[in-house]
């Protein structure tokens, strides 16, 4: 075994794990977020990023009162699979040369990080029930179904961004 691995042996430090990069992953967003308002044109689309920056800053929080209530201390493990995606939206914005196609991008991008998200959260959710955790599913719940809320919301706005997007020169 490598020196300095997570060793995860049991159900509850891969919990804990995952709980750290989700904590990583919850605040990369809330840094990537605000690039992402900036550039949006639609304002509907601008009010919903607005919007889930809210919650997710609330994500955060709640992360670090579970981490506080099991382990003792608030400790991030830096999330790769988010900071990709984060990585893959800034190219789009960076690319796309029609705002109306930027727009689409940028749900596009955002979509991908919801559905991370939704799969992180359910496992993490389903782990805390197991592990008799019932407090800290509710909570884990309450971000599932904020995620998905968010995820639905950028749904209803790709609508006409996309048709927009479709009629770019
Ligand atoms: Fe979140």
């Amino acid at each position: 075994m490598k020196f300095m691995s997570a060793n995860l042996d049991n159900l509850r430090k891969l919990y804990v794990d995952e709980l750290q990069h989700l904590h990583s992953a919850e605040t990369q967003i809330t840094k990537a977020l605000p690039k992402m308002i900036e550039k949006a044109s639609d304002p509907q689309l601008k009010q919903a990023l607005e919007t889930h920056l809210q919650e997710t800053r609330g994500h955060v929080a709640r992360l670090e009162q579970i981490l506080q209530n099991s382990v003792g201390e608030v400790d991030s493990k830096k999330c790769k699979g988010i900071a990709a995606l984060i990585g893959e939206g800034e190219d789009v914005i960076t690319d796309a040369s029609d705002e109306a196609v930027r727009d689409a991008g940028i749900i596009a991008a955002a979509q991908k990080v919801e559905h991370y998200e939704m799969a992180s959260y359910g496992t993490v959710r389903t782990f805390a029930e197991i592990l008799g955790q019932t407090q800290e599913a509710d909570l884990l719940e309450r971000t599932l179904d904020e995620e998905k809320h968010a995820d639905a919301v950028l749904t209803q706005i790709s609508d006409s961004a996309n048709t927009r997007a479709d009629k770019a020169a």
